[in-house]
This record gives structure tokens, sequence and C-alpha cells, in this order.
């Protein structure tokens, strides 16, 4: 066998500058409070391997957009972000004030007015155990990169789901938005295994829950617009903005009700119409569940009413929105 290659920093930088993948193009900047700046070069895009977030997923993160150069709902992804931290014991190392300045520095120096936000706090580098008193000081990831387009297809002819086979998360780690994700990795790699966009949860008692990274609602037979408890699944962002938007359909008395609910299996597929938000995505049409054809199999009138209002939310200068180009 070959002596192990060691190489100097001089060599390691070399590599890294020669390094170039198509997904790179995707990648527009990174700040990091371990290198103190932000990185443009996607080969520099890197962080410590001692970090516990890499070795324990010991961290907690958000992903929020800023859509023609307003940052959508990002005081809501604070609000989660702190929740978060405070669940898992871990320090946000800067002031809301401070997190806020660098997410624009970061956008701004990204050079697009339309782009995905990740934002990651983490237990920060020291040592390789489970312990986070190892670590010298929690740290904070910023990486912007352009918005994954959902197929328009799936706008325009709807989306199947299947129910997953992998166990729920118990209550307290659901509601958590942590680097702990191997259950809804599961769920996205048995969605692309079974053919179809997204599995769906499922509790005990045969209640739906949530997608692998996505909410799901239904439209009820008597015109109520439910959701599962956020109890048993991530508090979405998206959803909970569109449970409130959604009031004026209620004051148009074109829905019933809106609210959190158990909703077993059976209440979704007799569902008028059954939908998934996300922050990538906005909302998108079910129309199989489970085989199963949901109202017509057509992305149905709600499903346009709630994208149209998600829409025109996120494009106006608004509380919600956070304008940061001049
Ligand atoms: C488990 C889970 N549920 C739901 C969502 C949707 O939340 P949001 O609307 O804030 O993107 C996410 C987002 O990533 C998620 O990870």
């Amino acid at each position: 066998m070959d002596r192990p290659l060691i190489l100097s920093p001089e060599e390691i930088y070399r590599r890294l500058c020669e390094q170039s993948y198509n997904y790179h193009s995707k990648y527009l900047a990174m700040y990091s409070s371990w290198f103190g700046g932000i990185v443009r070069d996607p080969s520099f895009m890197l962080m410590p391997i001692d970090d516990h977030m890499v070795h324990r997923g010991d961290g907690v993160f958000e992903v929020f957009k800023c859509v023609g150069g307003r940052l959508y709902l990002v005081n809501q992804h604070l609000d989660r972000l702190e929740r978060s931290a405070a669940v898992a014991e871990l320090k946000i190392p800067m002031s809301r004030q401070e997190l806020l300045e660098v997410v624009k520095q970061t956008v701004l120096s990204a050079g697009e007015k339309d782009c995905l936000i990740r934002l990651f706090v983490s237990r920060g580098p020291g040592g390789f155990s489970a312990r986070p008193s190892e670590s010298i000081g929690s740290q904070v990831y910023i990486v912007v990169t352009t918005i994954p387009q959902h197929p328009k297809e799936h706008y325009a002819k709807g989306v199947k789901v299947k129910t997953s086979r992998i166990p729920m998360k118990p209550p307290f780690f659901a509601s958590v938005k942590s680097c702990n994700y191997l259950p809804n990795v599961l769920m996205s790699k048995e969605a692309e295994e079974e053919g179809v966009e997204f599995t769906i949860s499922v509790d005990e008692r045969g209640n739906i829950g949530e997608g692998p990274t996505e909410n799901i609602g239904i439209i009820t037979t008597d015109y109520a617009f439910l959701v599962p408890r956020f109890n048993k699944v991530l508090r979405g962002i998206t959803i909970s903005r569109m449970m409130e938007l959604a009031g004026e359909l209620i004051k148009a008395k074109v829905l019933s009700h809106i609210g959190e609910a158990d909703i077993p299996l059976e209440e979704a597929y007799r569902a008028q119409e059954v939908m998934m938000f996300g922050t990538t995505f906005d909302v998108l049409p079910v129309v199989m569940f489970n085989n199963k054809k949901i109202g017509n199999g057509q992305p149905g009138p709600f499903y346009k009413k709630f994208l149209k209002l998600l829409r025109e939310d996120m494009s106006t200068d608004s509380e919600v929105t956070l304008k940061i180009y001049d």
C-alpha cells in the first residue's frame, strides 16, 4: 500500500482551489463565526470536523428565503430558532440584532434577491465525545444558496404521498428543529424508493403527522382547514402563516373553521383537498394518498387560493417581510 499522503496547508489550499463541481454554482455565500467572516468560494464553505454539530448532530437550524430582496417571515424563523436552541440548551453566541445583521450581510454578499438561507447554530468545536461541555463555544454558520425549484408539474398536476414506515419522533424532539434528522432523511429516501413526492408520518393511533421536511393540511368535507397538532410535528412557519392568511376565507364564508386536530388517515382520504406546506415550495396539492384519489384527483380551488395568498404575502412590503435591498 502507498504511504498515506500527508498534505501541507499549502497543498490543501491548492487542491481546494482546483475543486469544481456543478452544484457549486448554487452556493452563493457562507458566513462562519469560526472564520469570522463571509466566504464566497464554495470550496471553502467548510466547518471543523470536531464541531459537535458534525459528529453528534448537536445543533439547531432554520431555513428561510429572500424573495425579491425581502426576507420572508424572518422574525418567525428566528423565534423558532430561539425556541429550538432553548430546548437543546444551546447558547446562541450573538444577540438577535447581531444575528440579523450577519444574515443581511451574507445575503447581500450572495448578490441574489431570490435565495435560500440556511442558518445553523452549532454546539461548536472541541473534542469528539457527546458531552457538550467539551466544546469551546457555540458557532453560527449561514449558507445562502439558490432556491431549489419544484417541478412546475407538481404545482399544475399535484403530488402523490404515501404513509411512512419510519417511527414518528416523540413530541419533545418533533417540536425542535435540531440537526438530528435521521428519521426525516429515511422518510425522504423512502419517498424516492416508493415513487412518491413525500411520505407522511403516522402516529400510534393512526393520525397523520408530517412529511420529511414539510407539513400537511386538509380541507374537510365541511370546509374546515385542519392541520395535525403542533405538539406532535414541527410548527411549520409556512403552514402557520397560511392559517393566519386563510382567516380571510373565513370572513368570506368560504372556510368554516381553521385549527389543529387529530386527523385520522381515513379523514385525509375523504378530504376535499390535501396540501403540503414548506418554505422552499410554499404549498403543493396532494392528488393521491396511498394510491387513493383525493377529491377528483386534480389540484383543487383551495390550493389555488392558498398559493395565491402566500405568494402575495411574500412579495409585499409588510411586517412579515424585511426589505434588505434599497
Ligand atoms: C420536520 C419538518 N416539518 C415541517 C417543516 C416545514 O416548516 P417550514 O414551513 O418552516 O419550512 C420542516 C421544514 O424544514 C421540517 O423540517
